[in-house]
């Protein structure tokens, strides 16, 4: 069994599950905006957003895993090296340290979940350029039932008959505010994030919307549990696996940077790449960046399935954002959908023997 951290007191396991969640609310929001507010000739490419990610996530995660090399955790009398050569000298082996971890014989076990999680950012982009944000967050939750499906297969992870009951009404719950969504109408109204001009001037499609977020919760389900799987069936530290997932990605993150035709008047490779990257494009990449490194703490401390219900969470944040920032209704399903996917989230997290349908199944407490 692992130590469990703390953070502030708190127990890291539920921290990063709670920051998650908010974290998951603020991305559809502010990815959404900056996808729709601009026309197509003035929009950023989301492949350089995809690249940006990675590159980020990794070069962050590099820098956590150098100072958690064995060089300054073995040796504690390095701390009282204070010169500037030492601390070059100590610096350059933790360097080496972690480069030969990343490139350990087993590195190529992270190029499956890496290439699934860049084809799922582009899936991502296309979904919330062609749906509403409500309607995209509470779709994606469908993520829960293929994630929890992957656990079963591939991690043989027993579920007690509460778990699949609560994954049920979860789904229940979903359908419920995916009624509301489809009837609700998303008025835009002029707020501080822009005017209701500037949110008409992206015309969606939710056909391809629908089909890419579907897509999108396979490969979720798919690369969270394969993560998962090679992350607690080896000793290798979290943040050097999570430079291999980077490393592994930035291929196929090139490609369709490298295959996008110039643009007529091109100013150059690097140029064209942040072509149109204003702040909402930087603020998704920012937010997305911070998404990636606590999901990895998360799958670590926690598991794929319990993320899950986290972000399920996300939705009632989403939708009171909605209100306020696109003039979205609350109407009475919503209130049952959303009641439904708390409950079952209370449901699913009852430690073994209190559970309540234990309690009704077998009448033992
Ligand atoms: O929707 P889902 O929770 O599956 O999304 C996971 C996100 O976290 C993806 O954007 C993926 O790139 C990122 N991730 C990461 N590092 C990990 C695991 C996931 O950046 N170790």
């Amino acid at each position: 069994n692992q130590t469990q951290p703390t953070i502030c007191g708190m127990p890291l396991k539920y921290v990063s599950l709670v920051t998650l969640a908010v974290q998951n609310a603020a991305l559809s929001i502010v990815m959404h905006y900056s996808r729709v507010s601009k026309t197509p000739a003035l929009a950023y490419s989301p492949a350089s957003a995809v690249l940006l990610n990675e590159l980020l996530k990794g070069s962050i995660s590099f820098i956590i895993a150098l100072t958690r090399a064995p060089i300054f955790t073995d040796h504690q009398s390095t701390r009282h090296r204070k010169s500037i050569w030492s601390m070059l000298y100590l610096w350059t082996v933790a360097f080496g340290e972690v480069c030969s971890e990343v490139f350990s014989p087993d590195c190529w076990k992270l190029s499956i979940p890496a290439i699934l999680y860049v084809v799922q950012n582009s899936l991502q982009f296309v979904a919330i350029s062609n749906l509403p944000v409500a309607s995209f967050q509470v779709t994606y939750q469908m993520k829960i039932l293929t994630t929890a499906a992957f656990s079963v297969a591939l991690l043989r992870r027993k579920l007690s008959t509460t778990k699949w009951l609560s994954l049920f009404f979860l789904a229940i719950g979903v359908g419920i505010v995916q009624i509301q969504t489809s009837s609700g109408h998303p008025v835009p109204k002029p707020t501080a994030v822009g005017s209701a001009h500037e949110y008409h001037v992206h015309v969606m499609s939710p056909l391809k919307g629908f089909g890419a977020v579907t897509a999108a919760c396979f490969t979720s389900g798919l690369a969270g549990v394969y993560f998962e799987m090679v992350l607690k069936g080896s000793k290798a530290d979290l943040w050097v696996r999570n430079v291999q997932l980077s490393l592994f990605s930035l291929l196929p993150a090139l490609v369709p940077v490298l295959y996008t035709p110039a643009p007529p008047n091109s100013r150059g490779f690097l140029m064209d790449l942040f072509r149109n990257f204003g702040g909402w494009a930087w603020a998704t990449v920012a937010i997305q960046v911070f998404g990636g490194l606590v999901t990895a703490v998360v799958i670590k401390y926690s598991d794929n399935i319990l993320k899950g219900f986290a972000t399920s969470l996300s939705i009632v944040l989403s939708f009171l954002a909605s209100v306020a920032l696109f003039d979205f209704h609350i109407t009475p399903s919503f209130i049952i959908g959303a009641s439904t996917v708390l409950g079952s989230t209370w449901m699913y997290n009852q430690p073994a023997g209190k559970e309540p349908v234990s309690v009704l199944v077998t009448g033992t407490g």
